[in-house]
């Protein structure tokens, strides 16, 4: 495997498949694809390739493999856990240019997109048909649907219609010697072998270059209700989550934002939540149903005061329905505020959608993105910070997900932004693993949590994990320092 030099034969050939204008090798412009969202995870590489199509992505991975250069794919760079960049000089396959929407199937209720088409894109290319893509999430504008199935992206919507695994119905990828495996008819009954786009799902670029894929979609919810709740404690929090579950068929998104993430976002976005009280403010009082009176522990004083956004989306209005579920929470929510229109609607979502921009605004944070089985999500909640702040007394944990799937985003800033111990994300993961949860939801390991895969994984899984990266990957050329040890 070489990471030395570029061989200027190399830069010829790649330059006939792709043009010269897809071949970059300035440091200036290549320095974008090598730093994630994050600011995190950073290297450098030599050489970044934008082929076009699927021809030019076999053509480019032939060349790659006969000069033995190892390459990172990248689509929209958004990813979290430091897998879309080079570490150690890798050549870098922007997929981003495998843009074309091909026209939607009406009949099968699928498209066949190209890896590089946006999130944003392919849901305006499904609505005009009237249908949906089952997974939402804020990167929505840059995340690309290869870079999603690659790391099989979760998102907002997954207690509705599962993550990006569950919409692959067919695809197309180029192997690590360049040969091209296509399997788009997207038959919904197909036992025929191994599933290699369920195999590619969550593959985070070790195994194949995803070129296009085909989608299932679904029929669009137009009709929409929001509610902003706010909870005591993160336990009241999740049972209103779970009753919610249980009790409106129309649920499409169900969200949590917990006390120092909603203070951090209220901050960054220049105002307060409508409903319930962050700690910091001793002039907000909640009215309490409980008693008819004004509560005495707000959300926050105590340090776990919750808010749930819970979104029910239907062809016909489903205010009713929601409204009528959250009423029968009285005991547990504090207050509440239901918006419709899409204006008050993006207000409240406005709570959840900018954690993230706001913790990236305030520093360089770990990213510990984690699944809870639902009996043991309230006590990891209320326990984290502590074992967060046992490791790094500095640390400041911020929490928030989508506490309708059991998927907890612990952010971990240091003092004044700067990152905090290394020895947080081992502490919190091992957490994690003692309560019987993932160590990652829906970001994927990349690079961050490679060190960590023991604690989920057993000796016997990770060998056939290796097995099956050699069957397909022999000489250890993709995204080597992603997922999996480099191989040998
Ligand atoms: P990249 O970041 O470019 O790559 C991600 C991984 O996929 C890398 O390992 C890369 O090598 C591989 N890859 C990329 N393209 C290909 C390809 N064509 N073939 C093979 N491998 C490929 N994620 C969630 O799951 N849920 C969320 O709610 C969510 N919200 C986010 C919000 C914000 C503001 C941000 C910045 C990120 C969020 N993410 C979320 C993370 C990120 O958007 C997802 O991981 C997304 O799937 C990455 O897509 P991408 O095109 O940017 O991939
Ligand atoms: C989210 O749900 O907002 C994300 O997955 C991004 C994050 O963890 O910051
Ligand atoms: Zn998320």
């Amino acid at each position: 495997m070489s990471t030395g030099v570029i061989d200027p034969g190399l830069i010829d050939e790649l330059t006939g498949i792709v043009g010269a204008a897809h071949v970059l090798h300035d440091p200036e412009m290549t320095v974008g694809y090598s730093i994630d969202w994050t600011r995190r995870f950073a290297g450098a590489t030599q050489l970044v390739i934008r082929p076009g199509d699927t021809a030019e992505t076999a053509a480019v991975m032939s060349a790659l493999a006969a000069a033995q250069v190892p390459v990172v794919p990248q689509g929209g760079n958004t990813g979290l856990v430091g897998g879309s960049v080079p570490l150690v000089g890798e050549a870098v396959l922007s997929m981003r240019r495998l843009n074309i929407c091909e026209p939607v199937d009406e009949l099968a209720s699928q498209v066949t997109l190209g890896a590089g088409v946006t999130l944003a894109d392919a849901h305006a290319h499904a609505a005009a048909s009237g249908l949906s893509v089952g997974v939402d999430l804020a990167a929505r504008d840059s995340a690309t649907i290869g870079g999603m199935v690659a790391t099989n992206a979760g998102g907002i919507n997954v207690l509705r219609y599962g993550a990006m695994r569950a919409q692959v119905v067919g695809i197309e990828a180029v192997l690590a010697d360049g040969t091209v495996v296509s399997h788009l008819a997207g038959l919904e009954k197909d036992n025929t072998g191994y599933d290699l786009g369920s195999l590619l799902a969550g593959s985070e670029g070790t195994l194949g270059i995803i070129t296009r894929v085909r989608l299932r979609l679904h029929p669009t919810q137009p009709e929409r209700a929001t509610a902003l709740l706010a909870f005591e404690t993160a336990a009241d929090a999740v049972s209103a989550a779970a009753a919610l579950r249980r009790g409106v068929a129309s649920l499409h998104a169900l969200e949590a934002v917990f006390e120092e993430a909603m203070a951090l976002v209220s901050e960054h976005l220049g105002t307060t939540p409508p409903v319930g009280s962050l700690g910091s403010d001793p002039h907000r009082s909640l009215p309490d149903r409980r008693t008819g009176g004004t509560s005495d522990s707000a959300p926050g004083e105590d340090g776990g005061g919750a808010w749930l956004i819970a979104e029910a989306a239907a062809r016909t209005d489903p205010s009713d329905e929601l409204g009528a579920a959250v009423e029968e929470l009285a005991d547990l929510v504090v207050d509440a505020a239901v918006a419709l229109d899409p204006a008050a609607r993006q207000r409240l979502w406005a709570f959840r959608e900018n954690v993230t921009e706001a913790i990236s605004a305030a520093g360089i944070p770990h990213k510990l993105d984690v699944t809870l089985p639902a009996a043991r999500l309230a006590e990891f909640v209320d326990g984290v910070p502590d074992v967060v702040r046992a490791t790094d007394p500095d640390a400041q944990p911020l929490l928030f997900g989508h506490l309708g799937d059991g998927n907890v985003h612990v952010n971990v800033l240091g003092p004044g932004g700067a990152e905090p111990a290394d020895e947080v994300d081992d502490a919190v993961l091992r957490y994690v693993a003692e309560l019987g949860g993932s160590i990652s939801a829906e970001h994927g390991i990349g690079t961050a949590k490679l060190s960590q895969m023991h604690l989920n994984r057993s000796e016997a899984e990770l060998a056939a994990f290796s097995a099956i990266k050699r069957a397909l990957d022999p000489a250890g050329l993709l995204n080597p320092n992603a997922l999996l040890p480099p191989v040998a």
